[in-house]
């Protein structure tokens, strides 16, 4: 009989008007994986963080090793061996990986003289089980990908017997996440347990022993993994059936129109070389590619954000002087961020002023008054379209879940009416529910005739929703797939340059 190590019961929790738990059970076994799934706002962070002592639930017991516990702060969940990698990466980005790796686990073990070097060793072991990052350097230096290795190192550090890993893998490549995963099940051999949460079911299925479900707050059921399908899981989350995933494309008669944006012999001399592309009215493009292919740079690179050696950009056929976002702006041309957190969003200020702060004039008046209640206005219809789960549109942005932050991301740069909006992972850590709504949302924005770039890393989201796919490779363009090639393979293949490889034998 397996013993439970940790278990909820009735815990609630109440944010101001908000019940974001409301009465939920849940039991964690010694040495399982359990996947906790649900929509966005469903509770799940919220739950996390009231187990590792950051939060405090309004009411319920908790209980470890069967006796029922406190656990009013970090500090204290820690000693009852409970480690939280949080779903928002929250480093010091001034400090060294190191520091950041040691820095829950010195306030233990704090002495006069600490031993920088052998700090510094222990960090770069711990490291080097997940990736090799150099540990001396700084967190701001990292790409996100690498940040959020530093958040799971950091977890690694403690000595714990649960841990909580809220949505790991949002920013990690294939083979960091494969990587992560052989990680967690030597936990589960020593006996550690784990709570998984994700939104993406085949990582759940592959690692999971047991899913538990969430929605609005509430308990739905548990399940061992083997007596469920994805499907499965997806129905109790959602409540309803998913049916159809992805909006229809652009069919062969419908040929894309004139163009849009024509990007020509773009270069940084660092990142990337040579870019051309052409967005076409009533598309969708794909840019695909591996994480640090330069997908990223090339997309800073077309809106300002990153200086230009060659190369010219038109928009409706004339040049643009485009040299800081200020001026992509002005022209038409969006970016979202894949960084939510650094660039996104401002978690501070409110729903409404985020959605509104990139077209401030459109709220003004002739004589420079804001007007508050059009930006409330316009800012709830936004919010109703992407489904944004929130008590407000007055509320601090950082009172949203996760996926609920992106969606506010994705509305202020809509509120631009923009003639072009690059997006970077744009539905990263968006449940499923939510996807097929912001993906129906894009479509009828290229049908209106914006042009719309998607960068993505997930390969169904790339071949679903696009119309057309460019494939990025060492900060080149590595090929163009057109609706009758696009397949998982041909991007691999260009991606990764073996079908670049073997066009040159052939040349040879
Ligand atoms: N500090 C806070 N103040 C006010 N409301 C909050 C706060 N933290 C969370 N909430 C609300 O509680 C609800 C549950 O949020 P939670 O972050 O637990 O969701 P989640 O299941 O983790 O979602 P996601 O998949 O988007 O990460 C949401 O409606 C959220 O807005
Ligand atoms: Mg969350």
């Amino acid at each position: 009989m397996a013993e439970a190590v940790l278990s909820i019961h009735g815990v609630s929790k109440q944010f101001g008007a908000i019940q974001a738990l409301a009465d939920v059970d849940f039991t964690l076994e010694k040495g399982e994986v359990h996947a906790l799934c649900g929509e966005n706002g469903a509770g799940k962070s919220t739950l996390m963080n009231i187990i590792a002592g950051v939060v405090q639930p309004t009411e319920g017991e908790i209980r470890v090793d069967g006796k029922a516990v406190r656990i009013p702060t970090p500090a204290a969940a820690q000693s009852l061996g409970i480690g939280l990698v949080h779903q928002e990466i929250a480093l010091c980005p001034d400090a060294t990986v190191a520091e950041n790796m040691f820095m829950a686990a010195t306030n233990r073990r704090r002495s006069p003289f600490m031993n920088y070097r052998a700090l510094e060793r222990d960090a770069q072991a711990v490291m080097n089980r997940l990736a090799g990052i150099d540990v001396r350097r700084k967190v701001a230096e990292l790409p996100i990908s690498s940040q959020q290795l530093v958040e799971i190192a950091k977890a690694l550090t403690l000595d714990c017997r649960v841990l909580i890993l809220d949505e790991p893998t949002a920013a990690l490549t294939e083979t960091e996440a494969q990587q992560l995963f052989s990680i967690i099940r030597d936990l589960k051999a020593n006996g550690i347990s784990i709570i998984y949460i994700s939104h993406r079911m085949a990582e759940i299925f592959s690692l999971c022993d047991r899913v538990t479900v969430f929605r609005d707050g509430r308990y739905v059921c548990t399940d061992r993994i083997a007596d469920v399908t994805p499907d499965d899981v997806v129905r109790r989350m959602v409540g309803r059936e998913i049916t159809q995933l992805y909006p229809d494309k652009l069919g062969p008669g419908d040929v894309a129109g004139e163009t849009i944006l024509d990007v020509d012999g773009l270069s940084d001399g660092e990142r990337f070389h040579d870019v051309r592309l052409d967005l076409r009215k009533g598309e969708i493009l794909g840019i695909g590619g591996l994480i640090g292919s330069g997908r990223t740079e090339i997309a800073e690179g077309i809106c300002g954000l990153r200086p230009r050696t060659a190369g010219a950009i038109r928009l409706h056929g004339k040049v643009q002087a485009i040299n800081t976002y200020a001026d992509a702006v002005k022209a038409g041309i969006v970016y979202l961020s894949e960084d939510r957190k650094g660039s996104g969003v401002f978690l501070e200020m409110s729903i409404a002023q985020n959605i509104s702060v990139l077209n401030l004039q459109a709220f003004t008046n002739r004589a420079g008054l804001l007007n508050g209640r059009a930006e409330a206005e316009f800012a709830r219809d936004f919010a109703r379209r992407l489904a944004v789960r929130m008590g407000g549109v007055e509320a601090p942005v950082k009172s949203l879940s996760g996926g609920n932050q992106q969606k506010v991301a994705i509305a202020k740069q809509l509120a631009v009416k923009p003639k072009v909006i690059l997006m970077d992972e744009p539905t990263r850590g968006i449940d499923v529910g939510a996807k097929t709504e912001i993906h129906r949302l894009l479509r009828e924005l290229a049908s209106s005739g914006i042009g719309i770039v998607v960068i993505s890393s997930e390969m169904p989201e790339l071949l679903g929703l696009c119309d057309r796919v460019l494939v990025v490779r060492e900060g080149r363009i590595a090929g163009e797939l057109s609706a009758e090639n696009m397949t998982e393979e041909a991007v691999i293949r260009l991606a990764s340059g073996i079908g670049a490889a073997r066009t040159a034998d052939h040349a040879a």
